[in-house]
């Protein structure tokens, strides 16, 4: 099947459109597709020009630099410099939502661009079938952040890509939702001590078990912080969110997390009298994976214009809920 949304080409993963997708990298486009965290706007990780359309497609600033995405670890160990620690966490997670930061191997081949200058680089594995197939298919490395403007929602469909870069990208292979729905967890392992740079799906617990040792972290009031893209205002929709509400006031919209019966509107009523198109809830059940999943569809389905906020109820702060809450404190710094 294929479609077009608007000008933006939206293919059905077929064996024929990887092939035209390889072709588009190749001739140095860019391609949106399919990751099990959240859709990546992907190009060849060696062609400059072909990294520059991806900051001037996202509107990004050139000093945050991407994740390079490698078919296996054999490909991954040409890009960076594998230490035990790495090995141990690339067997245990990959292919998964973990990105490894280590030393940038002189001879990577990967442009400048992509590390930003640095001389670390992140890479990472992907699960999903149809990352891998275009990995495979064209057999390179492809950088590829997500495939949404600079700054804001994260795209978890096909739709959503197209929403925000529109004709800016050459094609986009639809692949379902993600089924993770939040950005890979980022852990630097280029120094002696791990360091935590971006929470996701691998928690911080689960890596200090694997890796049996503490993992660092920067604390909120950290002004050097190792990640570039951790400075930045991001995941951020149009409307503003207003977190840890008790209560809904009239024209805000609701994200809810767990039951409602005790959530009301500000002027009096029960938030279940809101339309439809104003109330989603992440997990009526308090289910923190279902609710990270759901987290940007939910976001992108509630910011409408008619809205003049969104109301987030607290979501606990444990396990899944430090990268969901991460997220929506982004989302909501102004
Ligand atoms: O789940 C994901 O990781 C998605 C999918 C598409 O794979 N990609 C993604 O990429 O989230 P992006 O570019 O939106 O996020 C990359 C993050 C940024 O916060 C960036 O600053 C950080 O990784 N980063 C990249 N290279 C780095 C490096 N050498 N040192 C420190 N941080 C780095
Ligand atoms: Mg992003």
């Amino acid at each position: 099947m294929q479609y077009k949304s608007g000008m933006t080409l939206i293919l059905e993963p077929s064996n024929e459109a990887i092939a035209r997708a390889a072709d588009i990298l190749k001739s140095g486009g860019l391609v949106g597709l399919p990751t099990e965290t959240v859709y990546g706007l992907a190009a060849d990780a060696e062609n400059g020009k072909a990294v520059a359309r991806i900051y001037e497609a996202k509107a990004r600033p050139a000093f945050n630099p991407l994740i390079v995405h490698v078919a296996d670890i054999a490909a991954a160990e040409r890009v960076a410099v594998f230490d035990a620690r790495a090995r141990v966490l690339a067997a245990q997670f990959w292919p998964g939502p973990l990105t490894l930061v280590l030393p940038l191997r002189p001879d990577s081949g990967i442009d400048p661009l992509v590390t930003a200058g640095l001389e670390t680089v992140a890479v990472r594995m992907p699960a999903h079938k149809v990352a891998q197939d275009v990995l495979r298919a064209y057999g390179k490395p492809l950088a590829a952040p997500s495939a949404n403007p600079s700054g804001g929602l994260s795209p978890t469909s096909p739709a959503h890509v197209a929403k925000g870069l529109g004709e800016q990208v050459g094609m986009i292979l639809a692949g379902g939702r993600s089924d993770v729905g939040l950005e890979s967890t980022v852990i630097d392992v280029s120094g002696d001590v791990p360091f935590l740079l971006r929470h996701g799906a691998v928690t911080r617990d689960v890596l200090a078990s694997a890796l049996d040792t503490a993992i660092a972290e920067s604390t909120e009031d950290d002004h050097a912080p190792k990640s570039p893209g951790q400075t930045l205002r991001h995941y951020a929709p149009s409307v503003p969110l207003r977190l840890k509400a008790v209560d809904v006031a009239t024209g805000e919209a609701l994200l809810a997390f767990g039951p409602t019966r005790f959530m009301s509107m500000k002027e009096g009523g029960a938030v279940t009298q809101l339309p439809y198109t104003s109330i989603r809830n992440l997990s009526e059940e308090g289910d923190l994976t279902e609710a990270a999943a759901n987290l940007f569809r939910f976001l992108h389905d509630l910011d409408q214009p008619a809205h003049k906020a969104i109301a987030v109820m607290d979501i606990p702060d444990q396990g899944l809920g430090r990268a969901i809450n991460d997220r929506l404190k982004r989302g909501a710094q102004s």
